[in-house]
């Protein structure tokens, strides 16, 4: 199985642009060129002078003006509160696969007034470059540049994806009510999604409070208008169409476990009252979780049968070729002697073997004694490292979804969790001794001088009132800890230095300003370092200096608090500094004493001299580890790292450097989490209404997740000398796009069961023989088993997984259904618009002579798919 991923390729040229994820700054030299350009001087190339604007135009507002003139608004904050209610935003893109495409902003006065004030502007975030006079790849963002019919608006960047949108002083005369003034602009291509676009636009006054515009609240974002490729039924029909519903599945627990023996015919009614668990002296905390989740009590006698036991012993798998695991378990359901035992060497194996048996025992009926087969299972892990990352920095997820999240991995098997707790705009650890990090840091809301908070983005609300706690303070940090720990998880901290900084370097600044703080104590940038620099999501201040000994200083305080909150619950052993490269431009600039031209070697040199954190070990995204001739560092010019025997792991994502096996091969831990693939912040698929951005391609869907071999090598990437380096996958969700649990939960599910399917179960074997036939069967198997099994598992525990809209087509004058995932409920209604809807179900055949709309729901049928039409074409 090779997956083509020309896509990428023909996406690269835009993506430097946009992608909400920070980490492909290396990906083109144009990149680099392109900000070293100077924004040209807006007043005089790019606003056209008053007498630009035509006679007729002024003549025309003049007339207007005298027959309808005494509308007004009396105060500042009515008028704001006038433009929140009234205007109406309209949103168009032109799909175009080409940068430089055309969107248009129309601002619609709905209400009664005119507006003749100036004072009021409007902000917004958006992820593609803006600009009316956009003609190439190296234009700059815009900066205070005229847009509107008639030249009477500025339009300029705020900072990162915040734009800014006001009344062009002494051009402006006024807003007529009713009337709707066009915006015609260009974009870089990678509006390809209507979530590029964010809600919560809002409209503020130099003397008055910042309020949202109506028409853009809300995560549905009408505003947005429908453009490009929307998949209809009828693709969505053969995309599905050799997806058989088996009616149930065979498959016993998902990850598939390594080997399964079945025992003998008779089974085990497991009544939760009739049954116990025996205490163990060595696995306390499994037997105790056990006990907890089956609802069974623990008995300190021992009983002879109806009883489970946890067990310490060795295990003796039929392949002796893999390696062995300590996370290995046997799990024995004995139906004769009506007795289960786990056995295993840790309490990894034992928990290991719990999570199968709670998989299988799972009555998704509901009701009614749990029934298990008379099975053996052994099994172990296919990787070492089997983890998730979770950007909470873009957008602050609370610790409840955290626990949430976590006790789904645990279902399925997956051990670490890499937790990005810092980036440009937002830092989510309480640092004691640095409270400005989390006072300033963690909050966003409008404030130019960004000294109460950081200024919106990705869609969040101005008013600093108006919003959570938007960090971890050390208890809540703990507890996650504490509910990691208790679930064999381990919790990878990451703190992104020395680039995507922004919130960090705010935050330390206002610290500097406060009376008795010392000022340098942490000082990392410095005016004479340069701006003259863009960072990929748009940043021009968002580095620090590798040079400056108050990265260091800033360095140890939050490493130390880090491994003390760690210390007796789970302590410390790998700590992830992010390390994305820093674009060149910010380089050049800085000043260095020590003369030094790759800051980058420098600054992981000096970090891993800190001797103080015996035993833990550092992690990093690739382009830290990779010279720029994109070959790896020796791991040995790292000081400290090989007398201590720590480890470097790095976190391999962009495919283009073709870096996984020339570092494992060179001693690095190598992470595999391809971007094109194991990055859920991507849709599902190529629906301008699926919510994700495009960065590293198109769309990831749940099958191109299941049939990917992580250990495959691709064409150019050589030979795999040390294999053993490969410790790992990761499946990684970046959240600028993702506000909310439920988008959250949408983007991770199913995929990060296909994704655990590859990282725990040992070759399938058509990885091996690329045979098409095997793997085909092995997905419908693993589709079924989604259905019949894991769904149903995932409504009772809330998680919203992503419910696809059938397929559907009309053939010699009937209805024929499917669904992605076999066997879900499908509905239609008539479609009446303005009328309510009524449901039914679609038995098949229907003949229908009316439009109809279609929709998939849940399998407990709460919830349902997006609704789409049915596409009357031929087929
Ligand atoms: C003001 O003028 C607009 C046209 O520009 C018109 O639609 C509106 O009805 C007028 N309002 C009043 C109160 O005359
Ligand atoms: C509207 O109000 C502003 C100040 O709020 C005032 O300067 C202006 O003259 C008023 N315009 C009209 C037409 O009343
Ligand atoms: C952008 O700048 C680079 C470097 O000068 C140049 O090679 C490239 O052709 C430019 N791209 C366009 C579209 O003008
Ligand atoms: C279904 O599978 C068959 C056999 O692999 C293949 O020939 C056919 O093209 C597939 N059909 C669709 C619509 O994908
Ligand atoms: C179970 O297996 C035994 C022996 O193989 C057989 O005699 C019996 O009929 C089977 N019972 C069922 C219910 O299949
Ligand atoms: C930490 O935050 C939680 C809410 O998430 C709060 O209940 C708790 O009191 C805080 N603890 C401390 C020590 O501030
Ligand atoms: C710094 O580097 C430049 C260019 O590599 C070199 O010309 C200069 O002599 C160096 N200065 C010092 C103080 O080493
Ligand atoms: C480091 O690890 C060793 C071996 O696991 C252990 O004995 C030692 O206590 C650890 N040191 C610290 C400071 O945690
Ligand atoms: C590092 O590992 C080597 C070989 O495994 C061992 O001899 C040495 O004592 C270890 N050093 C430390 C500091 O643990
Ligand atoms: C793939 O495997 C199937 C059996 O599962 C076999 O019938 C078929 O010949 C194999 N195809 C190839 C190309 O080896």
């Amino acid at each position: 199985m090779s997956l083509k991923l020309t896509q990428f390729r023909n996406l690269v040229i835009g993506v430097f642009a946009i992608a909400i994820c920070l980490h492909f700054i290396s990906i083109s030299d144009i990149f680099h060129y392109h900000w070293t350009t100077q924004p040209k001087s807006a007043e005089t190339s790019q606003i056209p002078q008053r007498n630009d604007i035509t006679k007729r135009d002024i003549k025309q507002e003049s007339q207007v003006k005298q027959q309808n003139g005494t509308l007004n608004v009396s105060t500042d904050q009515e008028l704001i509160n006038y433009l929140a209610k009234y205007l109406d935003v309209i949103w168009t893109v032109k799909d175009d696969p080409h940068y430089n495409t055309e969107h248009i902003l129309f601002l619609k006065n709905t209400g009664p007034k005119r507006i003749s004030q100036t004072d009021w502007k409007i902000y917004f975030s958006q992820t593609s470059i803006l600009n009316p006079n956009l003609k190439n790849i190296n234009d700059s963002y815009p900066k205070n540049v005229a847009v509107g019919e008639d030249q009477n608006f500025i339009l300029t960047l705020v900072s990162g994806s915040l734009y800014c949108i006001y009344p062009r002083n002494s051009f402006f005369i006024f807003f007529e009510a009713g009337r709707k003034i066009k915006f015609p602009l260009r974009a870089t291509k990678l509006q390809r999604s209507r979530t590029n676009s964010f809600p919560n636009w809002y409209v503020v006054g130099s003397k008055s409070k910042p309020q949202i515009i109506e028409s853009t609240k809300g995560e549905n974002l009408n505003f947005v208008k429908p453009f490009g490729s929307q998949l209809t039924s009828k693709e969505r029909y053969t995309i599905n169409y050799n997806h058989t519903d088996l009616k149930g599945t065979h498959k016993y627990v998902v990850p598939s476990p390594e080997e399964i023996v079945v025992m003998s015919n008779k089974t085990i009614i497991l009544k939760p009252e009739e049954w116990t668990i025996q205490t163990s002296a060595e696995f306390p905390n499994e037997v105790m979780y056990l006990a907890d989740a089956l609802k069974v009590k623990v008995a300190t006698t021992p009983s002879l049968n109806k009883v489970i036991k946890l067990v310490k012993g060795k295990l003796i798998f039929k392949n002796t070729k893999s390696a062995e695991s300590d996370e290995a378990y046997e799990l024995k359901i004995d139906g004769i002697s009506t007795e289960i035992q786990i056995t295993a060497t840790t309490g990894h194996g034992v928990f290991n073997g719990v999570q199968t048996l709670l998989s299988m025992a799972d009555n998704i009926q509901g009701s009614g004694p749990i029934i298990l087969n008379s099975v053996t299972i052994k099994d172990r892990p296919r990787f070492k490292y089997r983890g998730v990352m979770l950007d909470v920095a873009r957008n602050f997820h609370p610790k409840e979804t955290i626990f949430k999240l976590l006790d789904v991995m645990a279902m399925y098997k997956l051990n670490k969790f890499h937790f990005h707790l810092s980036d440009d705009e937002g830092w989510r650890l309480e640092i004691p001794d640095i409270p400005e990090l989390t006072q300033l840091g963690s909050k966003r809301c409008h404030d130019e001088s960004e000294t109460l908070c950081l200024m919106p983005s990705f869609g969040s609300r101005p008013n600093i009132d108006d919003q959570g706690p938007g960090f971890y303070n050390i208890s809540d940090y703990r507890e996650i800890l504490k509910h990691a720990n208790q679930r064999h998880i381990q919790v990878i901290p990451e703190i992104d230095m020395p680039s995507h900084m922004r919130a960090a370097l705010k935050s330390i600044s206002l610290r500097a300003s406060h009376k008795g703080t010392p000022r340098d104590q942490y000082k990392m940038t410095d005016k004479t370092d340069g701006n003259n620099y863009r960072s990929a999501q748009g940043y021009n201040d968002n580095i620090a200096n590798p040079c400056r000994d108050g990265l260091y200083a800033f360095v140890d305080t939050v490493i130390r608090t880090v491994v003390e909150a760690h210390k007796d619950i789970q302590p410390l052993t790998l700590f992830h500094f992010g390390g994305d490269k820093i674009p060149k431009p910010a380089l050049q600039g800085m000043k260095c004493k020590d003369n030094k031209t790759d800051l980058m070697q420098l600054f992981i040199q000096r970090f891993f001299q800190k001797k103080q954190f015996t035993n833990v070990s550092f992690g990093a995204w690739e382009d830290s580890f990779l010279k720029p001739d994109k070959s790896p560092y020796a791991i040995e010019s790292m000081e400290n790292i090989a007398q201590e025997n720590r480890s470097v792991f790095a976190f391999v994502y962009q495919e283009e450097n073709k870096a996984l096996f020339k570092l494992a091969n060179s001693g690095y831990k190598v992470i595999n989490s391809p971007d094109s693939l194991y990055h859920f912040d991507h849709p599902y698929n190529k629906d301008t209404d699926e919510r994700g951005s495009k960065w590293a391609t198109e769309f990831i869907n749940t099958k191109m997740v299941f049939a990917f071999d992580p250990l495959q090598g691709k064409d150019g990437y050589g030979e795999l000398k040390k294999p053993e380096n490969i410790v790992g996958v990761q499946a990684h969700t970046w959240t600028g796009l993702v506000q909310t649990t439920d988008q959250l939960e949408y983007m991770m599910f199913p995929r990060l069961i296909a994704f655990a399917e590859r990282a725990w179960h040992h070759a399938a074997s058509w990885h091996e023989t690329n045979n098409v036939t095997d793997m085909e069967r092995d997905w419908i198997e693993f589709i079924n088993h989604l259905v019949y099994k894991e769904f149903p598992k995932l409504d009772k525990l809330n998680v919203h997984y992503r419910i696809p809209p059938p397929g559907a087509i009309i053939k010699d004058g009937k209805l024929h259904v499917n669904t992605y995932y076999p066997g879900m409920t499908i509905e239609y209604s008539v479609n009446n618009p303005g009328q309510t809807k009524q449901w039914y179900k679609v038995t098949g055949d229907e003949t229908l002579s009316e439009p109809i709309i279609l929709r998939t729901l849940s399998t407990d049928g709460k919830r349902h798919s997006k609704e789409i039409e049915l596409d009357r074409s031929i087929w």
